[in-house]
């Protein structure tokens, strides 16, 4: 798929191996700049626009991107939402105060979503995607509170869980195991009926296909099923948690060539057991898959807290900055 992207993104940044990376001066600002991005598939050197004049850039700072996209029928909008990190918790789980206890320290602001929710809302959006670690662990009191504000909008939304969405830190069992079972025991209701590992939405000509890889690996399952979605010939648009790895991007990506025990960084702070020793061959196929498929949109993740763009072949990839932090992405796609 080719077309013009272009770039707007109220952050000043750098740009370094396709990672651009918003500058914060203070703990709830940034200085302003207007980054305009523009280039073709295929040919996608990231090229900075000029900065405008500086400007106090507050929570509510917003990221857009416009694209054209041929086989679309008309315009279509879509919020990402991802690492809202919300940490709320009441004596309803009192039992699992141990198990939330250090992520419970960085309590994102009550109303960060609703903050983008009222801008998705405002936009009439097709879609909300929300991708992941919505919340910092699955107490009550947080899908209390995450639901409310979904409710509260009454705007289509889409989810996929994070890898904070699962997890009570020295809960036992594998990743993939406590997946598992606290979306079997918590976050169910969030994919309203679907299978939570993998489903798809067609929404206006865009086939939204939301796939969970929180725990880095992609299944065979999993992989099938993007091929059977891809195949059917629709713009189609991947929405995860975790970022395809890309060169240059580091090792908390899906795909990493180096991922695995032996270079998990986060094991002994969030109370887990070490990765495996390497990730499903699947995760690799998957990747190459992804890549490789001639009608796709883009990949839209997070988990990392920072706006990452990145190309390969002729897959973008944008990775959203945390709504923790007051961000989201507004997509606009026009019939190219
Ligand atoms: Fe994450």
């Amino acid at each position: 798929m080719t077309g013009t992207v272009e770039w707007i993104c109220n952050f000043p940044m750098t740009q370094k191996n396709g990672i651009i990376t918003p500058m914060r001066t203070n703990r709830r600002n940034f200085i302003g700049t207007t980054f305009a991005f523009a280039a073709t598939a295929g040919c996608m050197a990231p090229r900075c626009g000029t900065a405008k004049a500086a400007k106090p850039f507050s929570l509510d700072g917003r990221c857009t991107l416009r694209m054209p996209v041929p086989g679309i029928p008309g315009p279509v909008n879509f919020f990402v939402v991802g690492d809202t990190h919300f940490g709320l918790h009441d004596a309803r789980d009192d039992k699992h105060a141990d198990n939330y206890k250090r992520m419970a320290q960085w309590p994102s602001p009550k109303d960060v979503l609703a903050k983008a929710l009222k801008r998705a809302k405002d936009a009439k959006t097709d879609m909300v995607l929300l991708v992941g670690d919505i919340i910092s662990f699955p107490t009550l009191a947080n899908l209390d509170h995450l639901r409310a504000e979904l409710d509260r909008f009454n705007i289509p939304w889409l989810y996929v869980a994070g890898n904070h969405d699962w997890h009570f830190e020295g809960d036992s069992g594998s990743d993939l195991e406590q997946r598992s079972r606290w979306i079997e025991r918590r976050l169910k209701p969030l994919y309203k009926g679907e299978n939570p590992l993998m489903y798809s939405r067609l929404v206006k000509g865009v086939r939204m296909v939301m796939i969970d890889n929180s725990a880095y690996h992609v299944t065979p399952e999993q992989l099938a099923f993007w091929k059977a979605e891809a195949a059917k010939g629709d713009p189609i648009a991947l929405f995860m948690h975790i970022p395809l790895w890309v060169e240059g991007w580091n090792i908390t990506t899906c795909g990493h060539p180096r991922w695995g025990a032996a270079t998990d960084p986060y094991w002994e702070i969030e109370r887990r057991e070490r990765w495996a020793e390497r990730l499903m061959p699947s995760t690799y196929a998957f990747r190459e898959a992804v890549f490789g498929t001639p009608n796709l949109v883009g990949v839209f993740t997070g988990h990392n807290h920072k706006l990452m763009v990145g190309q390969e072949g002729n897959a973008l990839l944008f990775s959203v900055p945390a709504n923790r932090d007051g961000s989201c992405m507004e997509v606009q796609l026009s019939p190219a």
